[in-house]
């Protein structure tokens, strides 16, 4: 069984097209069943709404003391990430998530990890907040800050086409040439950034894009990169950027 898992994949990605197609530009929501959409759309059946409710309430408590509108404090949601300085020589990129858990460790006074669950709470509100809003990564003026930046960027571009792990294949192997594809139950989409966090039925609950992105390094059995490490942050730069203009769905259901 185990080598049947490992042996149709490496038939499938030698012997289907290997075009070098330009993905066109469709979000996620493009590639799910008609069910899944309808369920989507339907509050009342969408999983989605606990997580939504749980939200607003957080936020009454914990948010609005500093940060008197919801609409305005969700345009991170499709800005994110950024490069935070920590001094001229050095900073890091921070997404959405690492915002949160900061502003919330600031609030009580005790650090939590941009994994935690009310941070995940806090990322679903403010996503679904956004919906419909155009992606616009934001781009550092500082011409220091900016090579930064572009460093990351291009990290991310090598990696998006490195072949890696044991099914030695590249996020562009199968977000581009393999779009549409059947490939363990799910449809392969083209990658593009437009609707995180996501409902995962084969989660059975919520999570964020480093889970997702964790997901795909291991499901080519590469070494996993931990929640929250720089090279994660880097493809999510890489990723959102790539969806400059798009709009944003929301938090999403997938398989
Ligand atoms: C003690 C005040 C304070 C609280 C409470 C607070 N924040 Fe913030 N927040 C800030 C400040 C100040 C910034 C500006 C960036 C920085 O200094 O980190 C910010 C920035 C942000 C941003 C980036 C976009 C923007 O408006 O600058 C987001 C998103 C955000 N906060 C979300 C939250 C969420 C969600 C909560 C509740 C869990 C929260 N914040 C609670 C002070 C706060
Ligand atoms: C063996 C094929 C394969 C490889 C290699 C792979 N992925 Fe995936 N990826 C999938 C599948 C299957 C899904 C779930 C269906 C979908 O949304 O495309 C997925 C989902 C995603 C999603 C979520 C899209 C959405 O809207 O829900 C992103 C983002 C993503 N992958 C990025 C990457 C990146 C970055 C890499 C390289 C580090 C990578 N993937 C490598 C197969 C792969």
């Amino acid at each position: 069984m185990k080598l049947f898992v490992i042996i149709v994949p490496i038939f499938f990605f030698y012997i289907a097209n290997p075009s070098q197609a330009q993905s066109p530009r469709q979000s996620g929501n493009a590639f799910l069943s008609a069910d899944l959409l309808q369920q989507q759309k339907d509050p009342t059946l969408n999983p989605i709404s606990l997580w939504l409710d749980q939200g607003q309430e957080l936020w009454k408590a914990q948010c609005q003391s500093c940060h008197s509108n919801l609409s305005e404090t969700a345009k991170a949601v499709v800005q994110f990430p950024v490069w935070k300085s920590i001094s001229s020589a050095s900073g890091k990129l921070i997404n959405l998530e690492d915002q949160i858990a900061d502003c919330w460790s600031k609030k009580n006074g005790q650090v939590i990890s941009s994994d935690a669950p009310e941070v995940l709470t806090m990322s679903v509100l403010l996503s679904d907040t956004a919906k419909g809003m155009s992606i616009q990564v934001r781009e550092p003026l500082d011409p220091l800050i900016k090579k930064y930046w572009q460093e990351q960027m291009n990290l991310a571009g090598q990696i998006y086409v490195r072949r890696q792990g044991r099914l030695n294949l590249s996020c562009t192997q199968c977000h581009d040439q393999q779009i549409g594809k059947n490939l363990r139950s799910d449809i392969v989409s083209p990658a593009f950034l437009t609707g995180f966090p996501i409902y995962r039925f084969s989660w059975q609950t919520m999570g964020n894009l480093d889970r997702r992105l964790r997901a795909c390094y291991s499901g080519v059995q590469a070494s996993v990169p931990a929640s929250g490490s720089p090279e994660l942050r880097a493809i999510e730069l890489f990723l959102k950027k790539r969806s400059d203009g798009m709009l944003w769905d929301g938090p999403s259901l997938r398989r």
